[in-house]
């Protein structure tokens, strides 16, 4: 059974974070999205918050499912029986940064393959910090995030002021 692992640190996952999970979703039997237990970024989500978000996204999604990671993303892809990450590429820009990860990656885990994925070329502006910024500032992003966690991100923006 083929099993992908989508890590990110998804605060909180996008229209584009589902884009790459669905299609993940057909290319492998499983995919797990790992949530990064950040100590480098400060997360408007708590990472159990983040899970939660993600598992409300994918209800549909049969075969993906959600969990947090601490340390090295390698170690988790190997802890779950698995041999693939899959990584999505929204513009040349991340190129740079996800190619030294990969590499990286590759170098302490010869068995386990990045692929990348293009974003969908609707959602290739997008990026978690933008839908944050938006949502405080009062803008409409109901098209940018998952239409099951709209509430959620707004109810955190209010309780934030
Ligand atoms: N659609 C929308 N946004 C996307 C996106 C997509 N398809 N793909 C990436 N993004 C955005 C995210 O929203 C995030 O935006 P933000 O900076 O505004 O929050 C940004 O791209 C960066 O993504 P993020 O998920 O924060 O993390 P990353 O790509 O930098 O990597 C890990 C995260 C978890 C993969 C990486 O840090 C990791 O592997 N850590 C574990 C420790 C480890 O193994 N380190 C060694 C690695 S070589």
């Amino acid at each position: 059974m083929a099993t992908a692992v989508y890590p990110g640190s998804f605060d909180p996952i996008t229209c584009g974070h589902l884009d790459i999970i669905r299609r993940a979703a057909c290319q492998f039997d499983r995919v797990i999205i790992a949530v990064l237990n950040n100590t480098s970024k400060k997360p408007m989500f708590s990472v159990q918050e983040r899970v939660q978000l993600i598992r409300k996204s994918i209800a549909d999604l049969p075969n993906c499912s959600a969990e947090y990671f601490d340390g090295l993303l390698v170690d988790f892809v190997h802890q779950k029986q698995s041999h693939t990450v899959v990584k999505g590429l929204r513009a040349i820009s991340d190129f740079e940064y996800e190619f030294q990860m990969a590499l990286l990656n590759k170098k302490m885990a010869p068995d386990v393959e990045t692929v990348f994925m293009v974003t969908n070329a609707n959602y290739s502006y997008i990026s978690s910090s933008i839908v944050k910024e938006i949502a405080s500032l009062g803008g409409d992003f109901s098209d940018l995030v998952p239409a099951e966690i709209y509430d959620d991100v707004k109810l955190k923006i209010k309780e934030g002021r």
